[in-house]
């Protein structure tokens, strides 16, 4: 892409889409005019960026007309009907949503793990952003591959936030009615969310068992890590189990790790600390680790609780296969909106990667 793109944000009235604006803003993108777009209902509404209320324009088959870099962030049928439509006119699309995902043409990409794959990108391509908590993961473990990862056991925590604007005033709501002495009242999720834990609300593979989420982690890491075989086949296992928990923001993920050869502590702490978009949050005498409030608001994954599993064999020397983690992240930030950001900072090459971080 050449010269200053123009560039347009669908979603922008949601939790994604204006968290994306605040990105571009504060990591000053380079564009030369920016177009917000929704669904009828926001139609008209102002939003603020770079020091200026703008008005929300409503989606429409001509929404992309001169526009080079497109964000999308309104949901996997949004995306389909719309997408075509701007790849059509010529636009680069940076998609949030589930939607391409798998499609051989599209590019799934994090730039922590898989930059190369942003090489190449020309008009009328797809970039699709993975799933929010395959996100966190694998920046997390990023610097462990040189290990050999070959299995991994994760059980998500994860904010209500993950599933839109309206999830974080259910959570809102629910919270001060409950404390009101009043019931609370399901509308986005079935179970109530305010002080619940409850599995992720994805449709459940009734063959299987899994849930979309925890079937994500799976065929999108084999894909990002060039891995061949979906199902039973080759590449990393990964065993699932992901939750709602009654967070406004920021994903955690417990984490064991089985890798290719033993490994001692002190290369798995020096391998973390030096990884790309990594906050090392291990304070043992402090019991100060990585917390969903410590990361919202931040660029970084946070990495803690960093310790052996000693279930799977501790060699004389300390060596270990099997590795425990507990990792935080604003999964609209980093599992979103960020990643999309930095992924049109490759495509543009801008250079400064300035951190945002607001906390
Ligand atoms: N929330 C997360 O943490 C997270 C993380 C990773 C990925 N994602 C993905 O990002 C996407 C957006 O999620 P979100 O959490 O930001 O949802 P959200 O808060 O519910 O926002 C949805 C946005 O899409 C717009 N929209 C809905 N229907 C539309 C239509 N027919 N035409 C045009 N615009 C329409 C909405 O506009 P109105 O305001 O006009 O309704 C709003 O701006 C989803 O694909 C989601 O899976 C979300």
């Amino acid at each position: 892409m050449e010269g200053m793109p123009s560039i347009a944000v669908v979603g922008a009235t949601g939790a994604v889409g204006r968290e994306c604006l605040s990105i571009l803003e504060a990591r000053r993108f380079p564009h030369r005019s920016i177009r917000l777009l929704a669904s009828a209902r926001s139609a008209g509404a102002r939003v603020r960026f770079a020091g200026e209320e703008r008005a929300v324009e409503e989606l429409g088959p001509r929404s992309f007309e001169g526009i080079d870099l497109a964000f999308f962030a309104a949901g996997a049928g949004v995306a389909r009907e719309f997408v075509p439509r701007a790849t059509a006119a010529g636009s680069i699309v940076i998609d949030k949503s589930s939607a391409f995902r798998a499609d051989p043409w599209a590019v799934l990409a994090i730039p922590e793990v898989n930059r190369a794959a942003l090489r190449g990108v020309a008009r009328g391509s797809v970039v699709a952003v993975p799933n929010c908590s395959t996100i966190i993961l694998l920046v997390a473990i990023e610097p462990l591959r040189r290990f050999g990862v070959e299995r991994v056991v994760v059980s998500t925590y994860q904010a209500a936030s993950g599933a839109g604007a309206q999830a974080m005033q259910e959570l809102e709501d629910q919270t001060r009615d409950v404390l009101a002495g009043r019931p609370a009242t399901p509308r986005v999720f079935a179970e109530p969310c305010a002080f619940n834990v409850f599995s992720h609300d994805s449709a459940i593979d009734p063959a299987t068992g899994l849930n979309a989420e925890e079937a994500k982690f799976t065929s999108e890491t084999r894909r990002l890590w060039g891995e061949s075989g979906e199902g039973g086949g080759g590449g990393v296992r990964i065993n699932a189990t992901c939750v709602r928990v009654p967070v406004m923001r920021g994903h955690s993920e417990s984490v064991c790790l089985t890798l290719g050869r033993a490994v001692r502590e002190v290369e798995v702490r020096a391998a973390l600390t030096a990884g790309e978009s990594i906050e090392v949050v291990d304070e043992r005498g402090g019991n100060r680790f990585p917390t969903p409030l410590r990361a919202s608001g931040g660029d970084q994954v946070l990495v803690g609780r960093i310790r052996a599993d000693v279930t799977q064999g501790v060699e004389p020397g300390g060596a270990c296969r099997g590795w425990n983690l507990f990792v935080s992240g604003d999964q609209l930030r980093l599992g979103a909106a960020l990643t999309a950001v930095k992924i049109a900072e490759e495509l543009v090459g801008v250079e400064s990667k300035q951190s945002t971080n607001r906390t």
